[in-house]
């Protein structure tokens, strides 16, 4: 069955972007193989890191942290939302500095730069595992207390509509799929 994290009840709009993040660690975990190989002598795979470069501009950025940037983070700037202390404006700088890293691998696969190549996708790796863990452990609990049930309503609600709006059907399953394939055939080597 396809995977729709909406056929489930009622949930928390954080639990989607959680599920997500699943994903994108998949790609991750990926990437920092192909680096550990790299480091060992094993010359540059250019069609594993475009279609890593693929799923991160398209599903990372443009499906997941879009809906971070436009939705949630809006959500908690507002001013009837309670919070001891808002993240977002680092959670944002943080995406900013991500998408430097892949415009940085981009660049090292032109040149067929090896090493530019290593530090820019452990550089995008490092702080990827880094940003998730706070947004899992900190900001969506944050999140989860401070918005109230109406609120949550309607962000799932925009949530729906950015996804359609940004993917055309079937896009966000291809991604999905690329995700598990990069897991298993990483796994296999
Ligand atoms: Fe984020
Ligand atoms: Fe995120």
């Amino acid at each position: 069955m396809t995977y729709n994290p909406y056929n489930k009840k009622m949930q928390e709009p954080t639990k989607i972007l959680s599920e997500e993040h699943q994903f994108i660690l998949k790609v991750i975990g990926a990437l920092n193989r192909e680096c550990d190989a790299l480091e060992k002598g094993k010359s540059i795979d250019k069609n594993f890191f475009e279609r890593a470069i693929d799923f991160i501009r398209n599903y990372a950025d443009k499906f997941h942290h879009a809906k971070e940037e436009d939705i949630l983070f809006k959500e908690l700037c507002k001013d009837d939302v309670n919070m001891h202390c808002n993240p977002t404006e680092q959670m944002r700088y943080e995406h900013d500095l991500g998408r430097n890293f892949v415009k940085g691998i981009e660049q090292a696969l032109k040149e067929n730069n090896k090493k530019k190549v290593l530090e820019n996708a452990r550089g995008y790796t490092q702080l990827l595992q880094d940003h998730i863990s706070k947004e899992d452990n900190i900001l969506y609990p944050m999140a989860d207390e401070a918005l109230n049930e109406e609120k949550k309503k309607s962000m799932l609600k925009k949530f729906k509509e950015a996804e359609s709006k940004r993917f055309t059907k079937g896009t966000k399953e291809k991604y999905l799929e690329l995700a598990n394939e990069f897991e298993k055939w990483q796994k296999d080597k």
